[in-house]
């Protein structure tokens, strides 16, 4: 499986703290059968300030500590990017890593504020993809106003975007209301991918198993393994 999203690089947001922490996370992925991981640190304006250069020179450094402690995990990475008008500059300036490319247009995991969805959302997305870049909405049904109505991920849908569950979201790890909203999701045949979102190694571990089950039951064998292989893949790599 590949994980689209997921922070295991040490010390760079709130993902692991220390290398040994981030190593052991990385055992874990592939012993959950994650053989590709695109690390996607958070980058939120004034919050987390990380950006292209600062991430790439983090993947690298654990890209030869995963070699030295021969972890068969392969790595590449993205940015978990947080709705604001903060990044417009960055995004502008090339500061702003993607995740590769869907029908053309570069891969962004956007991730609105957890509480609701911005006003000027509809015009942030257009003026992504006038730029020739599709949002990809993080975990859309962890966000409280989608939670209390799903038709609010409808625009972004229409509009172009992708779509990515937390795996055990969908596995009902955070909760009834989440569970539904990401069985509806998928029933409704939005959601492009499934990603583990892996924080830590106890309580948000790197982990897609029972998410991939719970999607077979809904789609199907073929379509739910498209959301943890076939379409990680053709964002990444284009096949
Ligand atoms: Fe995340």
């Amino acid at each position: 499986m590949i994980d689209l999203h997921c922070h295991l690089l040490p010390g760079i947001d709130d993902g692991p703290e220390t290398l040994a922490d981030a190593l052991a996370m990385a055992r874990l992925a592939v012993g959950n059968g994650i053989t590709e991981a695109h690390v996607t640190p958070h980058l939120h304006v004034g919050r987390w300030d990380n950006d292209l250069a600062g991430i790439k020179k983090a993947v690298e450094a654990y890209r030869g500590e995963l070699a030295a402690a021969a972890i068969p995990l392969k790595l590449g990475f993205g940015a978990e990017v947080r709705l604001a008008y903060e990044v417009l500059p960055l995004i502008e300036a090339g500061r702003v890593p993607f995740l590769g490319k869907w029908d053309g247009l570069d891969v962004l995991l956007l991730e609105m504020p957890h509480g609701h969805v911005p006003v000027g959302s509809d015009k942030f997305v257009g003026w992504l993809m006038n730029r020739g870049i599709r949002p990809m909405i993080a975990h859309p049904e962890r966000n409280k106003e989608i939670m209390r109505d799903s038709a609010k991920l409808a625009p972004f849908v229409l509009a172009g975007c992708l779509v990515q569950l937390t795996a055990g979201a969908v596995a009902g790890e955070f909760g009834d209301e989440c569970e539904a909203r990401a069985i509806e999701f998928l029933a409704n045949g939005w959601v492009t991918v499934l990603a583990s979102d892996a924080h830590d190694v106890d309580t948000r571990p790197p982990s897609m198993t029972p998410g991939l089950e719970v999607a077979r039951s809904i789609l199907g064998s073929e379509a739910a393994q498209a959301l943890v292989e076939g379409n990680p893949r053709r964002i990444v790599y284009g096949t």
